[in-house]
C-alpha cells in the first residue's frame, strides 16, 4: 500500500441489503476508493455464529460480492476478499483470545441480545465474535473503520485489545478509529416511519431491498404510510412524509429544501410515485449489473482469489510480527 490511510470495512453475507445500507455505506465508496487504501471484507466466518444453511451462505456470499461490484467497488483500486480465504484472521484471533477476558466479552450488548434471540445456540463463536472482528481490523493496521452504531462497542474492544497487546509486547498494532455514518443514512420504515428501515422487518412493504425490481419498488412506495395534511414538507408530526422527502432527496441528489420546493402543491400520491421512480432509477441498473455478474461465478471466484492474495500478503506481515513478539519461533523455510 502506498502511504494513504487504510480503511477496512466488513459486512456479513447474510441476506438482503436495504436502500438504507446503500445510502449509509456502499454509495460513498466511489469517492473513498481514491482517497484511501480500502479493504472490503465479507465476514463469512462471522455469519457462522448463528445457524446458517450452507447453500444459502454460499449463495449470499456470491450475491453480496456481485452487489459490491455492481455498486462500483473497483477490485483494482481496492482489495475485495473473503475473511475465510485469509487464514491469518483466525490465527490472530487465537493470539488475541489470550489477551481477552470472558468478563468483557460476555458484557457485550450484541452478545447479550443474540444470546436471547438464539437461546438454543449460544456458542463460543458468538462470544468470541468481537475478537475475530478485532483481528480483522488489526491485521491490516487500519486507520479508520466505517461501522454502524451497533458495532461501536466492538470497535472500542478492538482498541482496548490493541492497546493491551501493545503495552504487554511493545508497539505492534495501530489503534483504529471508528467512522459512524452521517445522519443522511437515517432511513425509516415505509410502514412505521418512527422505526428504522430494517431488512428483518416481517412486513416486506416496510423496506426497499437492493434486490427489488421496479414494479416492487413502485408498489411499496404507493403503499408507504403518509401523514395527515397534504403538504410535502418536513415536520416532526409528519414522520412519513419527512422520511420520503429524505429518501427522494438522497436518490435524486437534492437537498430536502429543494425537494420541498419542487413538490410544492403536488399531491401525496404523485410525490410517492415520483419517489419510487427516483429510487428505481438508481437501484434497477445496479440490480441488472449484479445479476449479469452472477451468471459468471468463475469470474467472481477469480476476483476473490486476487483479493485474497493481496489481503493475505498484508495480513501475514502483521501476523508474523505478532508471532515473533509473543515468543513463537519463526518457521524456517526448507
Ligand atoms: N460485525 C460487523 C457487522 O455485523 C461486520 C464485521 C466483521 C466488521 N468484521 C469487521 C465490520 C471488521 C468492520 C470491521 O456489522
Amino acid at each position: 500500500m502506498d502511504g494513504k490511510k487504510v480503511i477496512l470495512s466488513g459486512i456479513q453475507p447474510s441476506g438482503i441489503l436495504t436502500i438504507g445500507n446503500y445510502l449509509g455505506a456502499i454509495r460513498n465508496w466511489g469517492a473513498m476508493q481514491d482517497e484511501y487504501d480500502c479493504l472490503f471484507m465479507l465476514a463469512d466466518l462471522h455469519t457462522l455464529t448463528v445457524k446458517q444453511d450452507p447453500a444459502c451462505l454460499r449463495a449470499n456470499t456470491y450475491e453480496l460480492t456481485a452487489l459490491y461490484l455492481a455498486c462500483g467497488l473497483d477490485p483494482v483500486k481496492s482489495v475485495l476478499f473473503l475473511q475465510s480465504h485469509v487464514s491469518a484472521h483466525t490465527e490472530l484471533t487465537w493470539i488475541l483470545n489470550t489477551v481477552s477476558y470472558p468478563g468483557e466479552l460476555s458484557r457485550m450488548t450484541q452478545f447479550k441480545d443474540k444470546s436471547l434471540k438464539h437461546a438454543d445456540n449460544i456458542n463460543m463463536g458468538l462470544m468470541d465474535y468481537p475478537v475475530l472482528m478485532a483481528a480483522d481490523i488489526l491485521l491490516y493496521q487500519a486507520d479508520v473503520v466505517p461501522i454502524g452504531a451497533d458495532q461501536k462497542q466492538h470497535l472500542e474492544l478492538t482498541r482496548d485489545l490493541a492497546i493491551r497487546f501493545n503495552n504487554r509486547y511493545s508497539e505492534t498494532f495501530k489503534v483504529p478509529e471508528a467512522y459512524i455514518g452521517k445522519v443522511g443514512a437515517k432511513i425509516y420504515s415505509l410502514q412505521e416511519p418512527d422505526k428504522k428501515m430494517s431488512k428483518s422487518d416481517e412486513n416486506v412493504n416496510a423496506f426497499i431491498s437492493m434486490d427489488d425490481d421496479t414494479d416492487t419498488i413502485m408498489r411499496k412506495f404507493k403503499r408507504a404510510v403518509t401523514d395527515s395534511g397534504s403538504e410535502i414538507r418536513r415536520a416532526e408530526d409528519k414522520p412519513g412524509i419527512t422520511n420520503l422527502i429524505n429518501i427522494y432527496s438522497l436518490f435524486a441528489n437534492k437537498t430536502p429544501e429543494e425537494t420541498e420546493k419542487e413538490f410544492d402543491g403536488v399531491s401525496y400520491a404523485e410525490f410517492k410515485m415520483r419517489t419510487g421512480e427516483a429510487v428505481a432509477a438508481v437501484i434497477e441498473p445496479i440490480r441488472a449489473e449484479k445479476n449479469r455478474l452472477l451468471k459468471d461465478k468463475g469470474y467472481i471466484d477469480q476476483l476473490l482469489a486476487q483479493g485474497a492474495e493481496k489481503a493475505e500478503y498484508l495480513a501475514n506481515k502483521t501476523l508474523r510480527k505478532v508471532y515473533k513478539k509473543v515468543g513463537l519461533l519463526p518457521r524456517v523455510r526448507i
